[in-house]
Formats: structure tokens, sequence, C-alpha cells
């Protein structure tokens, strides 16, 4: 075979993969491999409100993981009662996202975890002071000993709270066991939601592990958003990126209302029928919609041990 048809070959195959392998939804792994130390020291930090300049917020305030691991609020409220001007999205399945926030800020979880802490409207405090009140702490200082040879520093403090964010998968979610073979997880309403999900378009966005979380796209294709918040152009300052926003996972999406990053609507159904209008722009039926959401809250899995 001449290299030339080999090159036609591969592309054909990248174009195929593209299509159908990528733009399919894949289930959750019920295990991933984990350094058990730093997770449980990561969750005391996690639930622990002295990251906070005043002792009061922790990242559990706003990330509730009994309730789907966000606030239910439209804006999160820090420190002093300061209100956010962005939705708070969950951590579950978090470490399957491209990159992390709206925006795409932060490369992964350990990058994240400095945002929090030091934005003046969420904790309002410094990793150096964390680290200086951490050192305080016997329990703390022995723990970090244990695992990490430089002791507390800000590069630690991260690594554990990003492994304990690794450990916050959702598997078995009804649709996932259907994934897995299980013909009878489902209902024929998800089944029907399943199809239009991907027979409407929405799966060109939505797709993966996560169900998004792996691009960004513009939020108001077919209609102006009215965003106030402007997405990726935040980082790049190109007009192309304006409302340019990190496609949200769906997973565990019943717990998660309001929605958008705006949190605009309070019902899946609402953002359904906005999805269909400004991303697709698509007049959908009721009962398409109610198959949708079917389907969606067929995404809801189980919450982990270390959760609890
Ligand atoms: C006052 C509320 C608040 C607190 C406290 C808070 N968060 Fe968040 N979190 C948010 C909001 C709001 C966002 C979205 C910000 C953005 O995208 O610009 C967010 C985003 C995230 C994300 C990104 C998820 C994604 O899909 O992009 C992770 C991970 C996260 N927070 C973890 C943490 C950790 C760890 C802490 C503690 C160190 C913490 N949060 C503390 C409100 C909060
Ligand atoms: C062209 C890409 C694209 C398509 C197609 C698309 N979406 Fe979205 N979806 C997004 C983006 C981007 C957001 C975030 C919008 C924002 O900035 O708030 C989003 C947000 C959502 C949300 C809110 C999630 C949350 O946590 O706030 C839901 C639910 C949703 N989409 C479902 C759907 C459904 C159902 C369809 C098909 C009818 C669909 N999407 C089609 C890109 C898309």
């Amino acid at each position: 075979m001449s290299i030339a048809s080999l090159l036609r070959l591969f592309a054909l195959w990248l174009i195929l993969h593209n299509l159908v392998v990528a733009r399919s939804i894949r289930p959750l792994p019920r295990h991933i491999a984990l350094d058990h130390a730093k997770v449980l020291l990561g969750k005391q930090l996690f639930f622990d409100p002295i990251l906070s300049e005043d002792r009061t917020i922790s990242c559990a305030s706003c990330h509730d993981l009994q309730h789907g691991g966000d606030d239910g609020l439209r804006y999160s409220i820090g420190v002093h009662q300061r209100q956010g001007e962005i939705n708070a999205p969950t951590v579950y399945n978090s470490h399957f996202n491209f990159r992390q926030f709206w925006d795409g800020r932060a490369k992964d979880l350990k990058a994240q975890v400095y945002g929090p802490i030091t934005n003046p409207k969420e904790m309002n405090h410094s990793m150096a002071s964390s680290v200086k009140r951490l050192k305080q702490e016997r329990g703390y200082l022995k723990a970090f000993e244990a695992i990490y040879t430089e002791g507390i520093t800000s590069d630690t403090i991260a690594d554990a709270i990003a492994e304990f964010e690794k450990a916050l998968i959702t598997p078995n979610a009804p649709f996932d066991r259907y994934l897995n073979g299980d013909t009878h997880a489902i209902t024929p309403q998800v089944k029907r939601g399943y199809y239009l999900f991907e027979s409407k378009g929405c799966i060109l966005c939505h797709h993966g592990i996560n169900v998004g979380g792996n691009s960004y796209n513009k939020f108001g294709i077919y209609r102006d958003s009215n965003s106030t918040q402007l997405g990726r152009y935040n980082i790049t300052h190109r007009e192309l990126d304006r409302y340019l926003f990190k496609v949200p996972s769906l997973r565990n999406v019943a717990l998660t209302a309001p929605y958008m990053h705006d949190g605009r609507v309070d019902t899946l159904e609402d953002a359904v029928e906005l999805m269909a209008k400004y991303q697709l722009g698509r007049y959908m039926e009721q009962s398409e919609i109610a198959d949708i959401v079917s389907f969606l809250k067929s995404l809801t899995g189980e919450i982990p041990k270390i959760a609890e």
C-alpha cells in the first residue's frame, strides 16, 4: 500500500473516530487509583473552615457533598456574606473535566484549589496564611509530614485536596448500568430521551465520560444569550472567545439546579428548552422535553462512601 493511501485511510479513521467514538457517552469507572492517605487528609481540609479568612467558610460550604456537590444557589455566598457572580458547579466527577472553572482558567484540580482560597468573594485568604495556620495544628503537622517530605506548603495543601476530589466519583447511574450491558436499567422513556439527545444534537457538545466537561462552546449560538460573563474571553481576550464556556458535565444534573453559568433557569425542563432554542435553533415539543429530562435524571449516580 502506498503512503498516500495509508494517509487517506488514517484520515478516514480519524473522521469516523471523531463522529462515532468521540461523540458518545462513556460510563464512569467504579474506582480509580488513589493515594488513600492523601484522600483522607484532603477530605479533612475540604471540610475545614480554617482555610478561609474568618474561619467560617470551607470548600464544603459551597460544595455540599450530600446535595449534588454544589450549593443550590444562583450565586454562592462567601465570607462576610459576599455574593459571587457565577454559579457554583459540582465537584463530583470534576477530575474528568478537561479544565476547571466555567472559563477553563485552571488546568487541573490541583491548580484550581488556589482560586477559592484567595477569591475575595469566597474564602478571601492567602496560601501563605493558610500554611501558617495549619502549621499551628499538631494534627495537620503530623499528617502532612507522614505523607510529604516537604511538610505543609501551598503545593501540598492543593495536592491533598485535589486527591480527595479525585475520589468524588459517582458511578453506577442507571444510564451507566445500561451502557455496561443491563438493558433493563433504564425505562422506555429514558431510552426515548437518549435517542432524542443524540438525534437532536445535544450530544455534539455533551459527550464523553462526563457527558460534557471536555470542550468549550459558545453560549447562545442561534440567539444572543445576553450573558454578563464573558467566558474564555477573560483569559484570551480574543473576540472569537466571547461567551465561550466550558460545556458543563450533565452527570447528576438533576441535583444541581439552578442551571447555566448564571443560574438563570430553575428547572431541567426550562434548561432543555433553552438549550434547544439557543444552541440548536430548534423548537421542541413538551413530550420531547419530558423524555430528555427523564434521560438526564438517569445520569444521577451513587455518592461514594468517602463523601459521607
Ligand atoms: C463561596 C463559595 C465557594 C467556596 C468556598 C468554594 N467554591 Fe469551588 N466553586 C465555587 C464557584 C462559584 C465556582 C465556579 C467559579 C468559576 O467557574 O469561575 C467553583 C468552582 C469549583 C471547581 C471547578 C469545577 C468545574 O467543573 O469547573 C472546583 C473543582 C471547586 N470549585 C472546588 C473547590 C474547593 C476544593 C474549594 C475549597 C478550597 C472550593 N471549591 C471552595 C464556589 C465555591
Ligand atoms: C453547541 C453546544 C451545545 C449543544 C448542542 C447543547 N448544549 Fe447544553 N450546554 C452547552 C453550554 C456551553 C452550556 C453552558 C451554558 C452557560 O454558559 O451557562 C450548556 C448547558 C447545559 C445545561 C445546564 C447545565 C448546568 O449545570 O448548568 C443543560 C441541562 C444542558 N446544557 C442540556 C442540553 C441539552 C438537553 C441539549 C440538547 C437539547 C444541549 N444541552 C445542547 C453547550 C451545548
